[in-house]
């Protein structure tokens, strides 16, 4: 079970499964990208340096854990399965609010005290990460099988590193963002224990926090009058206590929540 830090200062951002898939997608997809830069970069001006079969096999072995991971993840937390639709939906549904905060985040970055528009779970940046991912992740696998496994395969090999090209500067602004850069790395607390900074979470998803307040207000309420009603039931009324609060699902109290289980 996660250990909640200090339920007052924090909030749960992303759920155990939520965590658990994103690493299952992004350490294969590391691995695949690292291996082909060095096989673009180091190995494809001069194909005889030595070590380049391990290179690929290395490639391949990252391409075969993209293929297996992922929806091992899926399986593991299937009763988690309507948290994993929430965050497509989220990604996938758009509102001219999001447009508008792509063209002034292009702005702020150039001009102090530009304002952004209020955002949801995912801001416009990270939903188009999410639709990359999303959209490329079938693509990768057939083109990458096809070239380990069929000989007509420059057609497949030049939509597999066209996407590579394409996703370089997603990873690399992900990998800063989530790491380097000091107003967004606190974030990254929530793809390790779940919970992040509140303060923080206000000042980024302002729109998502709200959502979540509310949510947990509705339910401290029925609790509330629930135990009017049966006394004698027994409740964790523990705010953020992702066993006990998918998120968007209308679970409500005592027998259904989901149980719990470890890692
Ligand atoms: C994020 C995921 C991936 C990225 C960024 C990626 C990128 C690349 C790139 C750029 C190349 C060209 C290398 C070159 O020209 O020498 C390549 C080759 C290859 N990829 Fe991927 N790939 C990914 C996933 C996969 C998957 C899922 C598979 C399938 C299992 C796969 C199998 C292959 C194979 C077999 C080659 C040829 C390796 C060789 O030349 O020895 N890749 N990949
Ligand atoms: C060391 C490597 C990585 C770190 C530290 C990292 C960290 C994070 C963090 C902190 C978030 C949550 C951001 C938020 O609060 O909304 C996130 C989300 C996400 N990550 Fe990663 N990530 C890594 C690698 C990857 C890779 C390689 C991929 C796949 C290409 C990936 C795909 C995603 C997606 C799709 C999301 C949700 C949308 C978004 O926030 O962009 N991550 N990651």
């Amino acid at each position: 079970m996660d250990t909640e830090p200090n339920a007052s200062d924090t909030i749960l951002r992303f759920r155990r499964s939520e965590r658990t898939l994103h690493w299952a997608i992004a350490v294969p997809v590391l691995l695949c990208w690292v291996t082909a830069v060095v096989l673009v970069l180091a190995y494809n001006p001069m194909p005889l340096r030595p070590f380049r079969s391990a290179l690929s096999w290395a490639h391949r072995i990252g391409g075969v854990a993209l293929i297996m991971l992922p929806p091992l993840a899926v399986i593991h937390s299937h009763r988690d399965v309507r948290t994993h639709f929430a965050n497509i939906r989220q990604a996938w549904v758009w509102t001219l609010s999001d447009v508008r905060w792509l063209m002034r985040m292009a702005l702020a970055a150039l001009f102090r005290g530009i304002q952004l528009p209020e955002q949801g779970k995912f801001n416009a940046a990270e939903k188009l990460n999410f639709m990359l991912v999303m959209t490329t992740y079938p693509l990768y696998i057939v083109t990458g099988l096809l070239m380990w496994f069929t000989n007509a395969n420059w057609a497949a090999w030049l939509l597999h590193a066209a996407m590579a090209l394409l996703a370089t500067p997603f990873i690399l602004g992900h990998l800063y963002m989530a790491t380097l850069n000091r107003e967004t790395r606190v974030g990254i607390q929530g793809m390790i224990s779940g919970y992040v900074d509140r303060t923080w979470a206000k000042h980024h998803y302002a729109r998502w926090y709200r959502e979540q307040e509310q949510r947990t207000s509705n339910r401290t309420e029925s609790i509330a009058v629930e135990s009017t009603l049966t006394p004698q039931t027994p409740h964790t009324t523990a705010d953020a206590s992702e066993d006990e609060h998918p998120v968007g699902q209308g679970w409500r109290t005592g027998t259904e929540f989901p149980p719990v289980r470890p890692f």
